[in-house]
């Protein structure tokens, strides 16, 4: 078996975390040891490479044809996004998915396209190809190019789908079509040469090749021993993983001197993506493969919805591409197929459409172009929708918008009308003044003071922008604007996933097998306005409707748009299991500590901070713990606030 080495166990780590939080409090400030996961750096830590200042919106290949693609398909759905002025709305990127490559050639590595599909990439004799001609064009008409790979040495066609149309051709060596061992040479290709804006790296190579697999007893690919486990994290190198597509974003920010490309990262969920994805990509895929179901949309839907802080602006959550048109989302389904779209657009999800345009009805092109709903998604302040209620049948999102509005979606899960309330606090507007909604759908307008009640359809999706006059009047609680908060650290040891998150059906894999487990081990990452188990934020009995949630041991960093205070009533949250290690809350701006609480035990009452941040950028709130941990430790930043 292969060792996985590079994992530091819980308690080793807990022990440090205990030794560097004695250390830290002698000597506060950027000194403390640069392997200190709680030490401040003054620096903002997500990705910010590439571009992708709001989620990225376009077509792409898979969801429509799966890998049996030509060039006329992908052309005709490029045309057609001119046509209807989609792209014009912002649906500019057109990505090619799998099924594009021939080989690799073995006198040099380079690889070859399947001229058979896409003639305009011959361009000379033999196996001289290139997709400047089809990027060329697609350039030509305003629009921008994505291609596919692979980490591994073969594709997930290859692996998983083998039946699909357009697999690789040749020997096992010229079949091996990912990036493994040919990251510089291909990025340089696809991008340098081929004039490529955006590339989804998969990783089916680095998981589907072990020893004992038909595959490789049969000699059809090269072992590649894996370094995923889909259902054992454990049994993950997350390290190595995280390593070979580190050599990815670093080949993409050398072959684009203008840093104007796209990363995106396939790694459903799985080597605890959850962590480190949002530091490296432009999107990064929170589950697996989305299928035309309600059931499954639910799925992909519930493990981004809680995510909403590790996401923002240069890195957004992916819950997968669009499946509007087909099964479930089809024109019959119109109803599901507005509550999919509206959903991924307030969670600010990558807006691919993944459908056969040429079949799209005027319905669709238009829900697609709904100017209300590709705003609330390109909102430029990047703020990810919040749960501001949950339910296994209903659930509220609201999303803080650049100018103060808040968007809103009411969504019914189940098969039963409902009757709903929504109220000024879900978006945290004062419930003595007048709140007015736009209902994004009809464009009708109506007002209510305190709170107003709907009748949701099952399956119906109401979605608004709302504006009213603000609880907060001086300024934003941190949890309203998520984009701006980035969990450098979030305080969990042991990635697990959500028990929450419904369970679907895999749609290549069937019913085969024991069933789903997702892989999205986000269970106890910090939250707005919850818990990081989703339940109220509560310190000693005083429940904060706003705030963030975090396990003790965590470090978040927050940018500063020119707010002059940061306030916040801090604790251990009720939920604590673990009830005998007080915890030290501390802020820092640009890496210089500002405050510091007294020790907090679990019961003690909340104790309020009110530190001066003028002239700060990069704030850094850090949770140590003393001792070593019996079990996470959930702490609350109450009523969190950024003040003028
Ligand atoms: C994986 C990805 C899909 C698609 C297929 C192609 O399953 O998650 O989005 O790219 O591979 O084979």
């Amino acid at each position: 078996m292969r060792p996985l080495p590079n994992r530091v166990g819980p308690s080793l780590r807990r022990r440090f975390v205990a030794l560097a939080a004695g250390l830290a409090l002698l000597t506060p400030g950027v000194a403390a040891a640069q392997t200190d996961p709680l030490a401040p750096t003054g620096r903002w830590s997500a990705n910010t490479r590439g571009a992708a200042p709001v989620p990225p919106m376009g077509w792409n290949s898979w969801n429509a044809f799966y890998s049996d693609i030509d060039e006329e398909k992908i052309m005709a759905s490029a045309t057609i996004l001119v046509d209807t002025g989609l792209a014009a709305r912002g649906y500019r990127h057109v990505n090619i998915d799998d099924g594009w490559w021939l080989k690799r050639r073995q006198s040099d590595g380079r690889m070859v396209i399947r001229t058979d599909n896409f003639p305009s990439a011959i361009v000379g004799p033999g196996d001289q190809t290139s997709f400047r001609p089809l990027t060329d064009r697609l350039h030509a008409m305003g629009l921008r190019a994505g291609i596919y790979s692979d980490i591994g040495r073969n594709s997930c066609g290859q692996v998983y789908t083998p039946n699909f149309a357009n697999q690789p051709e040749g020997t096992v060596a010229e079949r091996e079509v990912g990036l493994h061992g040919h990251v510089d040479q291909d990025i340089r290709l696809y991008f340098a040469e081929w004039g490529f804006d955006l590339i989804k790296v998969d990783g089916c190579g680095i998981r589907g090749l072990a020893a004992d697999t038909d595959h490789v007893r049969q000699d059809h690919y090269r072992e590649f021993p894996p370094l995923i486990d889909m259902n054992a994290l454990g049994r993950t190198d997350i390290a190595a993983v995280q390593a070979l597509y580190e050599e990815v974003g670093q080949a993409l920010h050398d072959h684009n001197p203008d840093g104007d490309y796209l990363f995106s990262v396939c790694l459903w969920g799985s080597s605890n993506v959850r962590a480190w994805g949002k530091n490296l990509g432009n999107l990064s895929r929170t589950s697996d493969d989305i299928t035309p179901q309600w059931t499954r949309m639910l799925t992909n839907l519930d493990t981004v919805s809680t995510r909403a802080l590790y996401a923002g602006p240069g890195s957004w959550n992916d819950p997968d591409m669009l499946f509007v048109g087909s099964g479930d989302f089809d024109a019959a389904h119109m109803t599901e197929a507005r509550s999919h779209f509206a959903l991924w657009a307030i969670l600010n999800a990558p807006l691919i459409i993944g459908y056969d345009l040429r079949k799209a009805t005027p319905e669709q092109i238009a829900l697609f172009g709904n100017p209300g709903l590709v705003a609330l998604n390109q909102d430029p302040a990047g703020h990810q929708a919040v749960p501001a209620y949950q339910s296994s049948e209903l659930q509220i999102f609201v999303k803080t918008l650049a100018d103060g509005d808040k968007g809103v979606a009411i969504f019914n899960r189940g098969l039963a009308a409902i009757e709903t309330q929504l109220s000024a606090r879900h978006l945290k507007f004062r419930d003595d003044a007048e709140v007015s909604l736009t209902d994004l759908w009809t464009g009708e307008r109506q007002t209510f003071t305190g709170e107003t009640a709907f009748r949701l359809e099952p399956r119906q999706t109401l979605v608004f922008r709302a504006s009213g006059a603000r609880a907060l009047p001086d300024g934003l609680y941190v949890s309203e604007v998520p984009g701006d908060v980035n969990p450098a650290e979030d305080g969990v040891t042991t990635p697990q996933h959500d028990p929450a998150i419904h369970r679907g059906v895999i749609g290549w894999q069937g019913t085969r097998g024991s069933g789903e487990h997702p892989q999205y081990g986000g269970f106890g990452g910090a939250q707005a306005d919850r818990s990081p188990f989703g339940e109220p934020l509560r310190i000693a009995g005083t429940r904060f409707d706003s705030g963030i949630g975090a396990l003790a041991n965590s470090r978040l960093e927050v940018r500063n748009h020119g707010y002059a205070r940061l306030t916040a009533r801090v604790g251990i949250d009720d939920s604590a299991v673990s009830r005998e290690r007080p915890v030290t809350f501390l802020i820092y701006g640009d890496g210089r500590l500002l405050a510091r609480s007294e020790p907090q035990a679990f019961g003690a009452a909340p104790q309020a901070l009110d530190v001066d941040i003028r002239d700060v950028a990069i704030l850094e709130m850090v949770v140590r713990a003393e001792g070593e941990a019996v079990a996470a430790l959930p702490v609350v930043w109450g009523d969190a606030a950024l003040l003028r």
